[in-house]
């Protein structure tokens, strides 16, 4: 049996010069958790935004806000997040310099741990970081930018992951984060996923309630 996933549009896509619409928009339209990809145009080849933005659209939401890190070093701006409002930060392990830790630092500021792995990274990277974890969010594409193309490589990762989720009897939540569209959903969650970030797939469709339903694979 397949559990229905969670969905957590990410806000990289919105329309950045109404925010606050958008935000209502999905979150009326029936989205889980909202996505934030912040990018320092250092770790990744991009800029996007930061805490200050976060913490002005915190109070007009009820959604879970999940931070995606891609910041380096990482550990200096990790209580800015929490303090700005996000309830789930995940990090990469290159961003470092030391990710054991930054998942404590995150643990102990009371927000949920993530590890981030990219489309090149082992997946070997996880054992020693699994007790520290509440969700591990698996790119399908490289990061730094919406609209990519789903790497196919990224499937039998994630069933091997689901294996190592499964193995350490642990409640974490497995996520995938690029090129997450119609298409593509049904394979991902097969294998293992219980959580899809989609970007392109709810902002740039006309009709954000069907989007989140087509990706949940319900009918709105
Ligand atoms: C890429 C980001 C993704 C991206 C997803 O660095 O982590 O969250 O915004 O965008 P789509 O769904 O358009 O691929
Ligand atoms: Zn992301």
């Amino acid at each position: 049996m397949q559990l229905v996933p969670i969905i957590a549009p990410s806000l990289l896509a919105a329309d950045f010069s109404d925010l606050r619409t958008e935000l209502h928009a999905i979150e009326a339209a029936g989205a889980d958790w909202l996505h934030l990809d912040i990018m320092d145009g250092h770790f990744v080849p991009n800029i996007s935004f930061g805490p200050d933005l976060i913490r002005r659209l915190r109070p007009h939401s009820a959604m879970p806000f999940d931070a995606h890190l891609m910041i380096a070093p990482v550990e200096p701006y990790i209580a800015a997040f929490a303090a700005a409002g996000c309830d789930h930060i995940a990090i990469h392990p290159e961003s470092g310099p030391h990710p054991h830790r930054a998942l404590q630092m995150i643990a102990a500021l009371g927000k949920k741990p993530g590890i981030v792995l990219n489309p090149g990274t082992p997946l070997d990277v996880i054992a020693p970081l699994i007790e520290q974890c509440g969700l591990i969010l698996l790119m399908s594409v490289n990061p730094g930018f919406g609209g990519q193309k789903f790497i196919q490589g990224t499937l039998p990762r994630i069933a091997a992951i689901r294996a190592m989720i499964a193995a350490s009897g642990r409640d974490i939540r497995l996520m995938v984060d690029g090129g997450v569209t119609t298409e593509t959903a049904p394979a991902i969650i097969a294998a293992g996923a219980d959580a899809l970030v989609a970007g392109t797939a709810v902002f740039g469709a006309p009709d954000y309630q069907a989007a989140i339903a087509s990706l949940r694979g319900i009918q709105a």
